[in-house]
């Protein structure tokens, strides 16, 4: 089945559209787990608060992740240490475990049926090569204070080289646990709209007033934005993001398949973990991660993992399959605080580098007290502005993962039905959709938030692009943004 298994097997609770103008202490955009967990801390605290969601809640990557909720980030700790020095690195690690705290505090509180449960993480390799990467990442963890060992064996049952565990992480539904937890915050006073699209920022004194796509005004004292991409740009500073998509899997299975949550730092990479949710048992497998819009065969990239998950486990036909991408920073660490230094009360979170369950609760405690006029220890560390120190020596170039090759262009009469290809008129590239019936239709491939050239998914069946991660169905409707309006349709002729 094509679609996220957490959206496929979560509840999701609806929420009207916004009717009226509104005024509010602070206006959150956005309902993935940024936006999610800000409201609710901030109605915690006697705020005002309003949250707005463009299409439904959880819709974005928080409804596709792979929920592991970790401080684990890659072998992160000792390149941390070479860039910023042992305080930051150890703050980095302590923000994150603070981040998984507030979660496991709030499904206790809430008494959610223990959708967060308590997980040992692993980063494994089955490459000889990477293993001085390993042991130079547990003396990192050594230095830190981090709870995690140097293996040679896994709960996985095959052979690998190195491996470094966290202790005291966590894995979760994310749909079924942030649907909790907005019920929980909407009882006590936080306005929750859906299908609402902001857009627009104009300061008016110390109050800011946001447009919606429907004409209405939200009057806030504060905004934050959980947007993914920011909701609002004055430049293109946050053009340094780049988008990176992953293929996920989930497998039904008899029984659970193995303790632990796993990543693989390998050629390819591959990410493990188990689901026991509703009576079922389930495993995912996701990897393939590649640069969003590559042009390169996201069809065949499923079905590697296809091979890999056969080859693994004897398993075969997938019961979920899907994709989602992530915003990228240079050196690993999301930009999270005010959105651009000389704008008061606006804040992002942003940049969260496929790691963003811990990153961005640790980024919502951290904007909470900073509406509250508290000093939070992590501002500077996480601040967008913040400058990004290069790493002493390059790190190994990414090898490519991939053997799949780049999506073929066929002709729109050779296009069989529910297919898709590209095709140029006077140098303009045109995406051609020919639907179940037949019927062929037209659009132009320049994305409509800043003009990207879009690639082909032909994985999911969507035009996604490279520059910031906005994604558009078959027929050119927007699904994800930063971009806000279709694709323009064409007249081939
Ligand atoms: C394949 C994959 C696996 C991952 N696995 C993990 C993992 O195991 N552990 C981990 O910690 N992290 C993981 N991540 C990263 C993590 O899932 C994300 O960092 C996190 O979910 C991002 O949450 P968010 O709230 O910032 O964005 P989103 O969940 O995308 O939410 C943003 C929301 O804002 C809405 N929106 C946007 N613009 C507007 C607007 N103008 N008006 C109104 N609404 C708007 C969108 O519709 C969307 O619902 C993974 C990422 C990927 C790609
Ligand atoms: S998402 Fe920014 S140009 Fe496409």
């Amino acid at each position: 089945m094509s679609g996220s298994y957490w959206l496929k097997t979560g509840h999701r609770t609806r929420y009207p559209k916004l009717g009226q103008d509104i005024d509010v202490d602070v206006a959150v955009v956005g309902a993935g787990i940024a936006g999610i967990l800000t409201a609710y801390h901030l109605v915690q605290e006697g705020k005002k608060v309003a949250l707005f969601e463009r299409f439904r809640i959880i819709n974005g990557t928080t409804g596709n992740t792979t929920a592991k909720l970790s401080a684990q980030h890659g072998l992160i700790y000792q390149d941390l240490i070479q860039r910023y020095g042992k305080d930051r690195a150890g703050a980095y690690y302590k923000a994150n475990m603070d981040g998984i705290e507030a979660i496991k505090q709030i499904d206790l509180l809430l008494d959610l049926g223990s959708l967060v449960e308590n997980e040992t993480v692993y980063a494994y390799t089955t490459d000889p090569a990477k293993v001085p990467s390993f042991k130079r990442e547990i003396e990192a963890y050594r230095e830190l204070g981090i709870r995690g060992e140097y293996l040679e064996e896994t709960p996985l049952h095959w052979r690998i080289e190195a491996a470094v565990s966290m202790q005291d992480q966590g894995i979760l539904h994310p749909v079924e646990f942030l649907d909790g937890v907005v019920k929980a915050a909407a009882k006590k006073g936080l306005g929750v709209y859906e299908e609402t699209l902001v857009e627009g920022l104009d300061r008016k004194g110390d109050r800011y007033v946001l447009g919606t796509r429907d004409g209405l005004k939200i009057t806030c004292g504060h905004v934050v934005y959980g947007t993914h991409y920011p909701g609002w740009e004055k430049d293109d500073y946050y053009d340094r993001l780049h988008a990176r998509t992953t293929q996920a899997l989930a497998y039904e299975t008899r029984e659970k398949l193995f303790e632990g949550a796993h990543i693989a730092y390998d050629t390819p990479s591959v990410t493990l973990r188990t689901m026991e949710y509703f009576g079922k048992h389930y495993f995912l497998i996701g990897g393939q991660s590649h640069m969003t819009g590559d042009g390169f065969s996201d069809e065949e990239r499923y079905e590697r993992i296809e091979e890999l998950a056969h080859k693994l486990f004897g398993v075969t036909g997938p019961a979920f399959k899907w994709s989602t991408h992530d915003l990228m920073t240079e050196d690993h660490m999301p930009f999270m605080g005010r959105l651009y230094p000389d704008l008061p009360n606006v804040y992002t979170i942003t940049g969260l580098n496929a790691w963003g369950l811990a990153n961005s609760s640790a980024g919502a405690l951290m904007i909470t007290d900073l509406i509250m006029g508290r000093s939070n220890p992590y501002v500077e560390m996480y601040d967008p502005f913040r400058k990004i120190q290069p790493l002493a020596k390059d790190k190994e170039k990414e090898r490519s993962s991939s053997t799949v090759s780049k999506v073929e262009q066929v002709t729109v009469e050779t296009l069989g039905p529910d297919r898709q290809t590209v095709i140029e008129r006077d140098g303009k590239r045109i995406g051609v959709y020919k639907d179940p019936q037949g019927k062929v239709h037209y659009m132009d491939l320049a994305c409509t938030h800043m003009g990207c050239p879009l690639g082909l998914n032909d994985g999911d069946g969507t035009w996604d692009c490279p520059c910031h991660g906005s994604r558009f169905d078959k027929y050119g409707k927007v699904i994800y943004g930063p971009a806000m309006t279709d694709l323009k349709k064409v007249d081939p002729s």
